[in-house]
């Protein structure tokens, strides 16, 4: 058949199912039976796997169920949904209570073993309630963790959820966070509608009609809090047993544990039991128990220091290469993936599985053609584990990583590590900023995506299909779109492009970090963005420093080296990127970066650290003056306040503050200073 007819007949199928399937989820009315409703996507989807160039953002294999509705109100969260780091293994688990050790200064002996909360993971939809004098008056989802929508409604609805609580041990005002889910056996009934029991209860909850929410036998577990007023309890399993007596369900299988080892027997335990709960859990959560403990270790970039998922294990295919394909990453850097005959791996269909690097092939002697095993763990993308030899074909070829970049013909090139001295695992696009489409594609990808601009509806489809018909060649052009154009293209009407529109507009109010770590600078990631942000404070300095090339105000930053300042000089002598920040300073609205509170008792103060502190390790000293309103500083100069030293202090250092008339303090002094003393 012709491209052109198939391609029509696909979009009308589309177009059909998700008639009925407004319908069903909007209006609670069936239009077809369910078998009619799956076979219409069945063929949608048989049709996609037999012409790859069919497939639309449309179509139902990537929206599952329906599309959340636009109508929810955004309301911020108090204190923000943050997710968690994974471990899969030992040795992750090692690592994990390595920096909680390092960060607290604690010496790791067997009388010092940490105690732990561990929880099932339930694989649902995480919920914030609002409780106010005992009533539940707003519930959030999570949203991007900083802003949740309103599915108040809809969170009425679930029995296990109090909508009124008379405790006196009740705080006037919390809210209570916890996972909204749906059981297996309730799950079988709905199965032709959803892909699995998760989707099922995020398109339950987040549909418009309540009615249709108090259908589907939704159920709520609670495991921690946000903001909480006048509140303490001590631990985390005394705060599961306070859920409890207020009337929340927790988990019947919670459990404090003790030290690494009995957490992976634990893990094990539950793994071997997962067939028997009675709904999905996807591994285990672990909590360090003391509320003190996990109060001092805080928070780094978006996850707890505190906690970390522990992934049930890995799921194993095997599958055959038919390609080896380059990915180019926005910095330039060359991925290789296979893209293997399609397997089936933990009920997710695989068709790429990524080779890592040069280095990593090269190794493990990977060719076209070879058998190999595949992994996929979590929402970890699928990788390459180990190839059969025996099955080879005869007439294989070792792979040939390229010397010139697919996409533009440059040279590539592995960087020398100054630290490890070796030569680096990854082979990089040599060419400069915008020279390299591939890598052009990819920096607006970034550019648009969640953490940075955050533009709603501007998925990496849309960046691509875009740059094929050259309407963005420059991430400035998103903010120039001809939006009349736009609605004269296929696949887009009126009201795609109001919304996208809309979601543009809204994104031109932007934080200084974000806009920072937007440019896609390489080593510049979002924690480095943030202290650049909240050290030169202003936009204007920004546009600044990039015009005059001179990096001393960098200088000075704890965190920020030799290596990000060469990498920004590199980034501010290339022209393109030059012209772009120029532009985008006309058309932005770039926000300080609030500040995490200027009052404290070490406002406009800096200090910096010599010598082995006591008991107490330098990342946690520097936590408690940066949330004392404190800034550490890297060198000793006229600007530092105060030397704080400890144990064997670099001479020279103490040298130039006394020469400079720098205050010195011991480490007893700070913490009188900050009303700490013990
Ligand atoms: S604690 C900062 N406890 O896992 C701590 N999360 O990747 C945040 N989850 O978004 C969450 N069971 O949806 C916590 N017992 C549990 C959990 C749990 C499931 C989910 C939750 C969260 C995600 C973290």
């Amino acid at each position: 058949m012709d491209k052109k007819l198939l391609k029509k007949e696909y979009l009308k199928k589309i177009e059909l199912f998700d008639n009925y399937s407004k319908s069903y989820y909007d209006k609670n009315n069936s239009l077809v039976t369910d078998t009619e409703f799956d076979y219409l996507k069945n063929d949608i989807l048989k049709l996609e796997k037999k012409y790859n160039f069919l497939k639309d953002k449309r179509s139902p294999s990537l929206s599952v169920g329906f599309k959340p509705s636009k109508n929810f109100k955004k309301v911020k969260h108090r204190i923000p949904m943050l997710s968690l780091g994974n471990a899969f293994n030992r040795e992750d688990l090692n690592n994990f209570e390595k920096k909680i050790f390092n960060f607290l200064s604690l010496k790791k002996d067997k009388e010092r073993e940490i105690e732990y909360s561990a929880e099932p993971k339930i694989d649902g939809i995480s919920a914030s309630l609002i409780y106010k004098n005992g009533e539940f008056i707003q519930g959030l989802s999570r949203g991007d963790g900083v802003e949740g929508e309103d599915i108040t409604e809809n969170l009425k609805t679930i029995k296990d959820i109090p909508k009124k609580i008379i405790k006196d041990s009740f705080p006037s005002e919390i809210d209570i966070r916890g996972e909204v889910f749906i059981n297996n056996k309730d799950f079988k009934i709905i199965a032709n509608k959803f892909a699995n029991p998760r989707n099922a209860a995020s398109g339950s909850l987040r549909q418009k009609d309540s009615k249709i929410t108090s259908k589907i036998p939704l159920k709520f577990i609670a495991y921690t809090f946000g903001y909480a007023k006048n509140f303490k309890t001590h631990s985390q399993t005394e705060f599961l047993n306070q859920l409890k007596n207020w009337g929340f369900h927790t988990n019947r299988y919670n459990k404090k544990i003790l030290g690494i080892n009995n957490l992976i027997k634990f893990h094990e335990e539950i793994e071997n039991t997962r067939e028997k709960i009675s709904f999905d859990i996807d591994g285990l959560v672990y909590k360090v128990d003391d509320f003190e403990l996990q109060k001092r270790l805080g928070f780094a970039a978006n996850a707890p220091r505190w906690a970390i998922a522990h992934k049930f294990s890995a799921n194993n295919s095997t599958s055959e290469i038919v390609n080896i394909e380059i990915q180019i990453g926005r910095t330039g850097a060359l991925t290789p993936v296979a893209k293997i005959k399609p397997v089936s791996i933990g009920g997710v269909t695989v068709s790429n599985a990524t080779l890592h690097n040069e280095d990593e092939i090269e190794r493990k002697d990977i060719r076209i053609g070879d058998t190999v095993t595949v992994e996929r763990a979590g929402d970890v993308i699928p990788h390459v584990v180990s190839v059969d030899i025996s099955k080879r074909p005869k007439n294989s070829k070792k792979f040939v990583f390229p010397k010139n970049c697919p996409s533009c013909g440059s040279k590539t090139i592995k960087d020398f590590n100054e630290l490890t001295k070796k030569e680096d695992a990854v082979r990089r696009c040599s060419s400069e900023g915008f020279e390299c489409s591939k890598i052009v594609i990819e920096k607006i990808k970034h550019f648009v995506s969640k953490q940075a601009f955050n533009i709603e509806g501007f998925g990496k489809k849309i960046v691509e299909n875009f740059w094929d018909m050259k309407i963005i060649n420059y991430p400035q052009d998103i903010f120039n779109l001809d939006y009349d154009k736009l609605k004269k293209i296929e696949g887009w009407g009126n009201q795609s492009v109001a919304n996208l529109r809309h979601s543009i507009e809204n994104s031109k109010k932007i934080s200084l970090d974000r806009f920072i770590y937007s440019l896609g600078i390489r080593h510049i990631g979002q924690e480095n963005a943030k202290l650049i942000s909240r050290h030169i404070k202003s936009s204007a300095n920004f546009f600044k420093l990039s015009k005059e090339k001179n990096m001393a105000p960098l200088l000075n930053i704890d965190g920020i080296g030799e290596t990000q300042i060469n990498s920004l000089k590199n980034f501010f002598s290339n022209k393109s990127n030059l012209k772009i920040i120029n532009e985008l300073e006309k058309i932005l609205n770039i926000s300080s970066i609030k500040k995490i509170d200027e009052n404290g008792l070490l406002s406009n103060k800096t200090f910096m650290f010599t010598g082995k502190l006591d008991g107490i390790s330098r990342a946690e000293a520097k936590s408690i003056i940066e949330n004392n309103s404190g800034k550490i500083v890297s060198n000793v100069n006229k600007k530092l306040d105060y030397l704080i030293i400890g144990s064997k202090p670099t001479t020279k250092k103490v040298q130039n503050a006394k020469d400079l008339s720098i205050k010195i303090l011991t480490q007893d002094e700070l913490m009188k200073m900050l009303n700490m003393a013990s």
